[in-house]
């Protein structure tokens, strides 16, 4: 199974990235991580604000095939059917803004390892209506629209496609990423960081961020669900459709679906009516009837992260418990947990961990891949700030102690320097964790929580660099932080 490396690191002493089991037991192996890069000096803390864009990259210089350049998408509405045979059909509509003159433009679809069963095949594209002309190869789908596109201009490209591929090995960490087909038969996807334009054809990057409406069509009795509410059902002869929008912004990576004839949606009206927050949870129909004690306190602990990080930032919140993945991911307003979590002494830490994530990486997401512990170490400090919750200080203290011990014993990497093939090595986790801790020490309590307040207020649904967040922490601090920023963030040896 795979873990997050946080809650195995926490329960068992494992410090790598996510880690792998084969098997629904309980031991947590390694899995073939990837040596981490000899780490040299600090990168710079900024880049560009714009990048070096092309037709086929937006700049990402961890993964330049992710992204596009020339256009900004504003909305994307993906309708999938799923026929009885079990293919899943897809339809996207893009909608964006030409940010040059284009005479064609990229979408990330499919697959580089295209095997047939990985690709999937187009079957039309249009623009503005109009039938337009496509090359798919690999994973980039060039578009020639009947007529070149004036920068600035707003326009939409259908695609039609079949069938949405499986899911296929991740170029970040070792585990498959895209649609995914459980033991008992859920489906669902699990996208993170690469694993959207597997299924939809997409600007995927997560600089980009766009609406979201994602309708699927399934046969009678069985559900689905996906990010934000649920605004529309539809019953027809023999199928339903079911409409789901998010209308707050929204990564590719983060966008997701569960598909299963044997779940039930699960409303927590003392939750909704604590904190305002449609609070829904998608289970298998045996755990809808005895769901984890710990799912009681969500409402609790959106108002705890909320006290301490800002107002949540989205309509809905709520878990999904499905199989086979082994895992837990941060899918924006519905994350999706490993059915092995249910029963698991970690759920609890791992519940918070991903919660928090709905700030940092869903509302404030990394602009760039290699800042990822934007992400990971503030989830992983969450869990710090739970268990200070729950035990007081002196639990949040022995808790460091643990953990920087562990840290350091396991020689884990500088958070702010993961390589492209092991992004979400332990260091970006727990030494991202202790860079915030490291923070809250030297600035004082109030100053550190009216600094997460102010970024998270300052950047909501919106893209972050680490120099944002060092910028705002100077600001409130009225402080140079650089050399604190510089050892936790890039120095080799864990500091002090
Ligand atoms: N973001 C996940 C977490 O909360 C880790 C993760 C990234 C992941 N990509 C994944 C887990 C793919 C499973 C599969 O830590
Ligand atoms: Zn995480």
């Amino acid at each position: 199974m795979i873990v997050l490396a946080s809650v195995v690191a926490a329960c068992t002493g494992s410090t790598s990235g996510p880690t792998t089991t084969t098997e629904a037991t309980t031991t947590i192996a390694q899995p073939p991580t990837t040596a981490s890069p000899p780490t040299t000096a600090s990168p710079p803390t900024t880049r560009p604000a714009s990048p070096d864009e092309t037709l086929t990259s937006i700049g990402d210089p961890f993964y330049p095939a992710l992204g596009n350049g020339g256009y900004d998408v504003t909305r994307y509405d993906i309708e999938l059917t799923l026929l009885d045979d079990g293919t899943i059909v897809g339809f996207t509509t893009v909608t964006a803004v030409a940010t040059a003159d284009l005479d064609r433009f990229s979408l990330d679809f499919g697959s580089t390892s295209a095997t047939p069963d990985d690709q999937p095949t187009v079957d039309a594209v249009r623009v503005d209506g109009v039938d337009a002309g496509w090359d798919h190869d690999g994973e980039e789908l060039v578009v020639t629209p009947p007529a070149a596109l004036t920068a600035g201009a707003s326009f939409v490209t259908e695609v039609e496609y079949s069938p949405v591929a499986s899911a296929a090995e991740s170029r970040a960490l070792p585990v498959a990423v895209g649609w995914y087909e459980g033991p008992s038969g859920v489906r669902y996807v699990v996208a993170e960081p690469d694993g959207a334009h597997r299924w939809f054809p997409s600007n995927d990057h997560p600089s980009d961020k766009a609406t979201f409406s994602i309708s699927v069509t399934v046969p009678a009795g069985t559900i689905a669900a996906a990010n934000g509410s649920l605004v529309d059902q539809i019953d027809d002869i023999g199928t339903t459709t079911f409409v789901w929008e998010e209308d707050d912004p929204m990564a590719t990576y983060l966008a997701t679906v569960v598909v299963s004839d044997r779940y039930a949606v699960v409303r927590d009206e003392a939750a909704w009516a604590a904190t305002g927050i449609d609070v829904r949870h998608i289970l298998p129909d045996d755990m809808a009837d005895d769901p984890p004690i710990a799912l009681d306190r969500t409402a609790e602990m959106i108002g705890v992260l909320s006290d301490l990080f800002g107002p949540y930032p989205f309509d809905e919140y709520g878990v999904a418990f499905v199989d086979g993945f082994g895992a837990a991911l941060e899918n924006q307003t519905l994350s999706l947990f490993d059915t092995e979590l249910a029963d698991a002494p970690i759920l609890e830490l791992v519940l918070i961990h991903e919660l928090a994530h709905q700030w940092f990486g869903d509302s404030l997401t990394p602009r760039w891949w290699e800042d990822i512990w934007l992400n990971e170490g503030f989830a992983t400090f969450a869990e710090l700030l739970w268990i200070e919750h729950e035990g007081g200080e002196t639990a949040y203290r022995d808790e460091i102690r643990r953990r920087i011990g562990q840290a350091r014993s396991s020689g884990l990497g500088p958070p702010g320097s993961p390589s492209p093939s092991n992004l979400f090595a332990g260091g970006v986790y727990q030494r991202g964790a202790l860079t915030l801790v490291a923070l809250r020490d030297e600035v004082g309590d109030d100053v550190f929580f009216e600094i997460l307040r102010a970024y998270t207020a300052r950047y909501a649904y919106g893209n972050v660099t680490t120099a944002d967040f060092v910028a705002v922490a100077e600001e409130l601090s009225d402080r140079d932080l650089s050399v604190l920023f510089d050892t936790w963030l890039y120095d080799d040896q864990i500091p002090g």
